[in-house]
């Protein structure tokens, strides 16, 4: 047999697997697993009759372009449009500082390699979404975590780690934040903490990747809109990399996002993804323009903000129903995740391997911490399950819970 392992570069011997979509594959196991482990939307809010009719009419046969390759940026008028949607966010760029990407993470993986020199550190909260961690560690960077408080990252902390970092003679250059009901955490940066970091960002020298998928998705708890105010909105010196996506809103299985970034960087960006992918899915993109164009994504979100508000409000109930004060978590007040941090002497992993028998699945808190902490931590998706599943998957995760596991 062929010994493949030696062919390997140090890269291809060293790539970062996702957690999460391990678990997917441990979802896949059992018909009967529920599901709180992938991040995904809830198929019956895909808006089908209306993606059937744009495809029906994009594959007419009329316009060649639709099946055609194009721009490595993107399709132009989606361009504009997702200029437009930036407006709605109170981000005014020009479509030079807009490249489309395949998904946001292809986003964040183009931002690794254009900006990431092997050995960097990369700041990162701690926990961190784990296709972040992947991409930035498959560009050999070295993940450097800040602590976390109720409001989002520790600016103390922040700036102590940098100046801890730079002093060991590292170069600091990235921090990368989801501020917008966080992945994991879900949750939401203050206001206040976002001015300061536009500030500590100019002072030290650093650029931040803000990743913004959930945005648009707040529950009532959210006091406005406004709290969910992009920092590019108000980034003035050119501090920010703005990333974001289709498919929360509208549907994954598109991949299409978008990166926002001075000109000069997008253009680097662009000669990445050339070698890539070329370009983004041609009948994807148009799709997607079909959407933003005719309103359709503006008149889905109300909906999706009810949805998905209707689904943490089940998982709460029945998480204090079924384990009364055994599990706390900040209550989520928009986004997909609810993190729970578990009792003393009960381990992420033990839990997770008792979760499996009881046929449900999460993700184990430690995979989104890059110093190996986290053991007391679990990440409970809400977003994909029915609320009856939702129900069923915590009598599921209560059983796992009752068999006293203990730290092992
Ligand atoms: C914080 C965060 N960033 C990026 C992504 C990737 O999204 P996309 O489907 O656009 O690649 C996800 C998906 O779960 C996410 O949670």
């Amino acid at each position: 047999m062929t010994d493949y392992f030696k062919f390997l570069s140090p890269a291809g011997r060293h790539l970062h697997e996702s957690a999460i979509r391990r678990m997917g594959t441990m979802a896949a196991r059992s018909a009967d697993m529920v599901s709180f482990a992938a991040g995904y939307p809830d198929p019956t809010a895909f808006p089908w009759d209306s993606l059937r009719e744009f495809s029906a009419e994009l594959l007419s046969g009329t316009d060649p372009t639709v099946l055609q390759y194009g721009p490595t940026r993107g399709y132009e008028p989606l361009i504009e449009s997702i200029v437009e949607v930036l407006a709605g966010r109170e981000i005014a760029v020009t479509p030079r500082e807009v490249t489309i990407t395949t998904g946001s993470q292809q986003g964040i993986d183009l931002v690794g390699r254009v900006l990431v020199t092997p050995g960097d550190a990369v700041l990162v909260e701690l926990p961190a979404y784990t296709g972040a961690i992947s991409a930035f560690k498959n560009a050999q960077a070295e993940l450097v975590g800040v602590r976390q408080e109720d409001d989002g990252i520790d600016l103390d902390d922040l700036d102590a780690v940098c100046q801890r970092e730079r002093r060991a003679g590292r170069t600091v250059n990235l921090l990368y934040l989801v501020p917008n009901f966080q992945n994991p955490t879900g949750l939401l940066l203050s206001l206040e903490k976002r001015q300061r970091l536009l500030e500590w960002a100019e002072r030290r020298d650093v650029l931040i990747v803000e990743d913004d998928p959930y945005g648009a998705l707040y529950f009532d708890d959210v006091a406005s809109a406004g709290d969910t105010r992009p920092m590019r909105a108000d980034d003035m010196r050119g501090r920010v990399i703005y990333l974001s996506t289709f498919s929360k809103t509208l549907a994954p299985g598109f991949r299409v996002g978008w990166v926002v970034a001075p000109a000069s960087l997008v253009e680097r960006f662009e000669t990445a993804k050339q070698s890539i992918d070329l370009m983004t899915g041609s009948f994807d993109q148009r799709i997607v323009h079909e959407a933003v164009r005719c309103g359709l994504l503006d008149r889905l979100a109300p909906g999706l903000r009810r949805l998905y508000q209707t689904k943490r409000d089940a998982m709460e109930v029945a998480l204090r129903e079924e384990l009364g004060g055994r599990l706390t978590w900040p209550a989520p007040k928009g986004g997909f995740f609810l993190w729970a941090t578990l009792p003393e002497g009960v381990d992420d992993e033990t839990l997770l391997a008792r979760a499996l028998e009881e046929r449900v699945v999460f993700v184990s808190g430690s995979a989104f911490f890059v110093d190996g902490t986290g053991h007391n931590r679990i990440r409970l998706s809400f977003s994909a399950p029915s609320v009856e599943r939702i129900r069923e998957g915590v009598r599921r995760l209560a059983g796992a819970m009752a068999a006293n596991v203990v730290n092992s």
